[in-house]
């Protein structure tokens, strides 16, 4: 079968080369892709977003699945314009991924279903949430944009000054254009974070296991929220027993839940989960796989990738035998440009990628790159590239990865250096 994925980052290009080696799989095309998901498998230059060609593309290369990777498209509709083309795809419909689109109808959703997540409130005016924020005496709360804002729509505040000013960039000034026009205040939790992916039909429900992302920059989590600077699984952080909590009282309600709304969950049902004295609470729902979860997930799953997507598109997961996984734990870093998550500059030709491949155990996923005229792999990302790796033990699976690490430069390249540290111990 021809597979076609569609995104840009380290996830596609992950998800690509997994697909990749099953046997089922024969050419996979990647729409648009990186350097690395252009080197491991087939790039197609269309947009992630130019939904007709990618139909017409589909069309014309008896593509039998399409895996969409990022959110963006999930929320326009792409998995609505497929099936109404008659194609096979993996992915929410629109109206199911409102669930990560909007945080107020995940916020609502939650609420009736009974799931434990941050108390809220919810405001349509900066006006009415500065002074919800004036009469309330704890002002350590979460201010939200309702709407997709490539993951920096949330603002963690420790008094009252801070989140007025988030208020008012994100609802007055807009930072984050029409996601600001609602805006939800919640309850600021403390604890560690996981995150809990899980396959769906709408009926069965596949866990996968727990891990970890690193979304502040730098060591000991300081500095700016990212997209995530890296990311280990399994999480030891959530045991089976905590796994099992979760399907029960986290999954299984919320997928039930988008049921009796009409808006049937199939795809990558992904629960943001901050590990409380309470318990586990839910931060937030995420439609699609985790970036970078995904390739350390990826790099350590046995079952065929492919089988899997393709039965939960079919609404035949129930028929998918238990996931098999290697028993090494993988820990993947992400390298970055200089500058990130601000201004970064981009063109920069990286080198040592050859010799990184060599290294055993390593995978050197793409994120933001791309081939040169001279077909030289250059940066054009503010998060280059995934590596990943796996060990005998978490502390092994992180020394491969650095020393991967290491073998690569650019101009300006950096990297977080304590990422799976809090499995240590653990
Ligand atoms: P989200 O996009 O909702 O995952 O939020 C991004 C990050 O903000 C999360 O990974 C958490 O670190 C933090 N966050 C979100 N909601 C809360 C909350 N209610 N309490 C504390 N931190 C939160
Ligand atoms: N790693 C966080 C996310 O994909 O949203």
């Amino acid at each position: 079968m021809n597979v076609l994925i569609v995104g840009s980052g380290g996830r596609e290009h992950a998800l690509a080369w997994k697909i990749a080696q099953s046997p089922r799989a024969n050419r996979v095309f990647v729409a648009p892709g990186n350097a690395g998901s252009g080197i491991d498998c087939e790039n197609v230059p269309i947009d992630a977003d130019n939904f007709p060609a990618l139909i017409d593309f589909a069309k014309q290369n008896q593509v039998g699945l399409t895996v969409i990777g990022p959110e963006g498209p999930l929320a326009g509709g792409i998995v609505d314009a497929f099936q109404l083309a008659g194609l096979k795809v993996f992915g929410p419909t629109k109206a199911a991924a409102e669930l990560e689109a909007s945080k107020i109808f995940c916020k609502e959703l939650l609420r009736g279903a009974n799931v434990p997540s941050a108390e809220y409130q919810t405001f349509r005016t900066a006006a009415d949430a500065v002074r919800y924020l004036n009469d309330r005496e704890d002002a350590r709360v979460v201010v939200k944009a309702d709407g997709l804002a490539a993951g920096k729509g949330v603002v963690v505040c420790s008094n009252r000054d801070e989140a007025i000013l988030a208020v008012e960039q994100i609802g007055l000034e807009k930072i984050f254009g029409e996601a600001g026009n609602r805006l939800v205040i919640e309850e600021r939790l403390e604890g560690q974070e996981a995150s809990v992916l899980a396959i769906t039909d709408g009926s069965t429900i596949v866990t996968l296991q727990p891990a970890q992302d690193h979304k502040p920059a730098f060591d000991g989590d300081e500095g700016p929220n990212t997209g995530g600077m890296g990311a280990y699984c399994p999480a030891p952080l959530v045991n089976d027993e905590i796994i099992a909590w979760i399907e029960e009282h986290v999954l299984v309600p919320t997928v039930h839940a988008m049921q009796r709304a009409k808006r049937p969950f199939r795809g990558v049902l992904y629960a943001g989960m901050m590990m409380t004295g309470q318990g586990p609470k839910v931060l937030e729902f995420n439609a699609r796989f985790g970036d970078p979860e995904c390739q350390p997930l990826l790099m350590r799953l046995k079952t065929d990738l492919l089988d899997l997507l393709e039965a939960a598109a079919d609404g035949k997961l129930d028929a998918i035998a238990p996931l098999e996984w290697d028993p090494r734990p993988a820990v993947c870093v992400v390298m970055a440009a200089k500058g990130y998550p601000g201004h970064y500059e981009k063109g920069l030709p990286i080198r040592g990628l050859e010799e990184a491949a060599k290294l055993a155990d390593v995978k050197v996923f793409h994120a933001g790159t791309k081939l040169d005229e001279k077909g030289q792999v250059v940066t054009s990302g503010g998060r280059v590239l995934n590596v990943t790796a796996v060990g005998e033990s978490i502390s092994i699976a992180k020394l491969n990865a650095y020393r991967a690490v290491k073998q690569i430069r650019w101009d300006g390249a950096w990297c977080r250096k304590d990422i799976s540290d809090k499995a240590v111990g653990k």
